[in-house]
């Protein structure tokens, strides 16, 4: 196992600033909601179609690398008892704390992200419902590393039904081999037959977060799929998205986004 390339990603995440990486990524131009033109509605539709199937539910729901970020699991909150938030990162982890609790009123303004998703949802259900409903449901907030073999260690003794991750497994492997195998550690969290939702950067090798630069191992859509094939899942949907020149800000140098849904060998 390549443990320095491992421990330098780890080193660099030391300056992750979380304020700066909302900024970057989740405010305009990105979080634009007037068209799914722009990332993040994209991102928003690509979930919101796959639970309205109806085919991914049950007990608990895992977000693997939550970060500060919530957008990823208002489509979910509606099919499972129980999510499960984790990252790495302390800091991370007090912000979805504070959000859930409601400590946080100069804090990140989640809202139109929460209209949004009620919106193409199409459900008539009011904002303020969805954003309740999530919050009662984010009921473990926990540390995870997706470098081990167990990456939570034994906080959960149970697989989960479902698995999401954003932007997670590739921005924090120095190289492919090491992608490889975070996938499949994370992989042992979930039931056989579960369903795991992921996004993220497509041919990208860094982004900025405060004073933190992350380097990101840039895949493309064939080495997503061949990663996923390899442990061992069945891929039901895969779409992606081409970054167009006017999101190209200057915070990373990602060059489009992926969404798989991945179903784990029975
Ligand atoms: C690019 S951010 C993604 C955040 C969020 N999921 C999103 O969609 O914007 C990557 C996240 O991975 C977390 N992380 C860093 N090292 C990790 C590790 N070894 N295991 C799991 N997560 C890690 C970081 O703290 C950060 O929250």
């Amino acid at each position: 196992m390549c443990t320095s390339g491992v421990a330098a990603v780890a080193e660099s995440y030391k300056t992750f600033n979380p304020s700066a990486y909302l900024q970057n990524n989740y405010m305009p131009p990105r979080a634009t909601f007037t068209s799914e033109e722009f990332a993040v509605p994209w991102k928003l539709r690509c979930l919101a179609d796959s639970f309205a199937t109806g085919e991914i539910y049950g007990h608990t729901l895992i977000d693997v690398g939550t970060g500060p970020t919530i957008y990823q699991l208002l489509s979910a909150c509606d099919y499972f008892e129980e999510i499960v938030a984790t990252d790495y990162l302390e800091v991370n982890r007090e912000a979805i704390r504070r959000w859930v609790h409601g400590e946080d009123p100069g804090g990140f303004d989640w809202s139109p992200f929460i209209q949004h998703t009620c919106r193409i949802e199409g459900k008539g259900e009011p904002w303020k419902e969805k954003e309740q409903k999530l919050k009662r449901k984010l009921k473990k907030i926990l540390p995870i590393d997706v470098h081990q073999p167990n990456p939570l260690g034994s906080l959960l003794s149970q697989p989960a039904d479902a698995l999401v991750s954003a932007f997670c497994l590739e921005a924090v492997s120095p190289d492919r081999p090491s992608f490889d195998r975070a996938l499949q550690n994370v992989s042992t969290l979930l039931k056989p037959g579960g369903h795991f939702l992921m996004i993220g950067g497509l041919e990208e090798s860094f982004y900025l977060a405060g004073e933190a630069k992350l380097s990101v191992v840039p895949l493309g859509e064939v080495d997503v799929k061949e990663s996923f094939a390899q442990s061992g899942y069945h891929i039901r949907n895969f779409r992606s998205y081409i970054m167009p020149p006017s999101l190209k800000v200057g915070v990373d140098d990602v060059q489009g986004i992926f969404f798989i849904h991945a179903q784990k060998a029975a």
